[in-house]
């Protein structure tokens, strides 16, 4: 069956909103047994509970991917209570909107903590139990900010074109190791999920036109009507439905590469 996960078990990170909720759900109906982590952790146990009233099999757990002890105990949990790991998504991200000259090094810090560490983090400790389990597939949750550069966002455009270059390099150190593991990374246009209301708004300080009127939020359908071709805004199960496709054998010949899903953004 194409796209199918049944008898995979599958971490994915950041999963109490977003995208990572959606891609969550998405693996759970592919099949796959999934453990979903966020550092909220009763959103995790949210989506978790979600799954399993849909009929498919999940727990939730507190995981914050900066830190490095934290992703030991839950790579032992999963080897403890699921025997194995087959599929990880590195999602959790979070995105940062201010001008270079304003931006403090904290914040820089900060948020490649969170988008650059925690793939690496992940990465690196999932890799001996995949390859332990008979190999998997890990996808990186980039950005089309990844791809080209944007103003307002430059720190975490660097932080996601670092993601898409570290995806292709363990990609290759995957494949020459005989793991059975593939690797790669996701590049989203503008997604309709929460991100847009957090930190990302301060892009509004130079451009007080995207902000929703009233809202400390960035007026997604604006900013989409401007940049992207036909001005749709995506949904987070369209990213989802390109990640079960690369966490699925429907894509066993891809690795080291970027599937990017924008509407076109990018395209001209
Ligand atoms: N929404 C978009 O338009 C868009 C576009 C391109 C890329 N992305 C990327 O998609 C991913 C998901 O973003 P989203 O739009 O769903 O945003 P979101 O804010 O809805 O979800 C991000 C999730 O990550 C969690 N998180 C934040 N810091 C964490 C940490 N240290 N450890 C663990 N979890 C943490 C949050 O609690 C939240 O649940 C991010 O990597 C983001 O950069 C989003």
């Amino acid at each position: 069956m194409l796209n199918d996960c049944s008898g995979k078990t599958a971490l994915v990170t950041g999963a109490g909103t977003g995208i990572g909720r959606a891609c969550a759900m998405a693996l759970a109906e592919a099949g796959a047994s999934v453990v979903v982590t966020d550092i909220d952790a009763a959103t995790a146990v949210q989506t978790a509970a979600l799954i399993t009233e849909n009929g498919g099999t999940a727990r939730g757990l507190g995981q914050d991917v900066t830190d490095e002890s934290v992703w030991q105990d839950v790579i032992a949990c999963i080897t403890a209570e699921e025997g194995g790991l087959n599929i990880l998504v590195n999602n959790a991200g979070i995105a940062i909107g201010v001008a270079v000259t304003e931006m403090s090094l904290a914040d820089w810090q900060r948020q490649n903590a969170v988008n650059l560490d925690g793939v690496f983090l992940g990465t690196k400790h999932a890799i001996p139990l995949m390859t332990q389990s008979g190999g998997g597939s890990i996808i990186n949750i980039s950005s089309i900010a990844g791809l080209v550069g944007a103003g307002g966002l430059a720190g975490y455009c660097a932080t996601k074109g670092g993601v898409r270059l570290f995806t292709k390099a363990v990609a290759i150190e995957c494949a020459a190791g005989d793991t059975n593991i593939r690797v790669n990374s996701v590049h989203p246009g503008i997604i309709d999920t929460d991100i847009w209301g957090k930190e990302i708004a301060g892009l509004a300080q130079t451009q007080p036109d995207l902000l929703v009127a009233g809202a400390n939020r960035v007026n997604i359908e604006a900013f989409t009507e401007a940049v992207v071709p036909g001005g749709r805004v995506g949904q987070p199960d369209e990213i989802a439905r390109g990640v079960v496709f690369l966490a699925s054998d429907s894509s066993s010949y891809m690795t080291g590469t970027e599937l990017v899903i924008d509407h076109g953004q990018t395209a001209g």
